[in-house]
């Protein structure tokens, strides 16, 4: 099976999951895009949901498949979320962004009563932080605001470069937010909770993509099939 074949896989598993009459968050990125194709065919045959996006991509994907869609301020509290990740650990602690989305992500995950991730097993790691970790900031002071992360990344007891993230033809990527994104490479995260408290206070920091105690479960594919972790 191709990679891609493994993400519509753990995608399909996932839409068991969804219910009639549900509101649903929308994640982002190559493995949800799948879960949005399935749902809207689903949607098509008369399935009843109301969901919420986490990108813009993710909306207008979700729009032109015909389903309806809400905002978190309509629609504050959510039943599922269905997401993909970057990096996923043995105790559900993830890490997201490499769409840029983490923020939206973070904040429709947090406002669902349960978050599932859906990948291929690669995604599946010992330890995070060999991916690297993005981490959104303001344009204004940005390298002030990289200093002190830089320092609260040190203290925490982890190490490594901050690199500006950019486009392919070489400009600074926004996010949908309007932010920066600045991608940590750390190599290893020893303690996630340590740093992703350093990091929370930072002036500057909008956000990171640590996932901490948002994921209930995940549905990983392989070749050999489908392993699930947690709820
Ligand atoms: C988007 O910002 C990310 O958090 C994605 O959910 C994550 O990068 C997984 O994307 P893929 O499913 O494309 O690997």
């Amino acid at each position: 099976m191709s990679p891609d074949d493994l993400k519509k896989l753990a995608a399909a598993r996932a839409l068991e999951l969804v219910r009639p009459g549900m509101r649903l968050g929308l994640g982002t990125g190559s493995t949800a895009k799948h879960f949005v194709d399935l749902l809207g065919a689903r949607v098509a045959a008369g399935l009843d949901v109301l969901c919420v996006a986490t990108s813009e991509v993710t909306q207008a994907q979700a729009e032109s498949l015909g389903i309806p869609m809400s905002t978190l301020d309509e629609t504050p509290e959510l039943d599922l979320t269905v997401d993909g990740a970057d990096e996923v650990d043995p105790q559900l602690r993830l890490i997201k962004g490499a769409g840029a989305a983490l923020l939206r992500e973070k904040i429709v995950a947090a406002a669902s009563k349960r978050m599932v991730v859906i990948a291929d097993d690669s995604k599946l790691v010992a330890e995070l932080g060999r991916f690297p970790l993005p981490i959104e900031v303001v344009p204004f002071g940005l390298e002030a605001t990289r200093r002190a992360m830089a320092a609260a990344i040190t203290a925490s007891g982890a190490a490594g470069e901050l690199r500006l993230r950019k486009r392919p033809d070489g400009t600074v990527l926004l996010t949908d937010g309007g932010h920066y994104i600045l991608d940590a490479h750390l190599g290893r995260i020893a303690n996630p909770e340590l740093l992703g408290a350093a990091l929370n206070v930072v002036p500057g920091v909008v956000e990171h993509g640590l996932f901490l105690g948002l994921a209930a479960g995940a549905i990983l594919a392989s070749g050999d099939g489908l392993k699930i972790l947690g709820a």
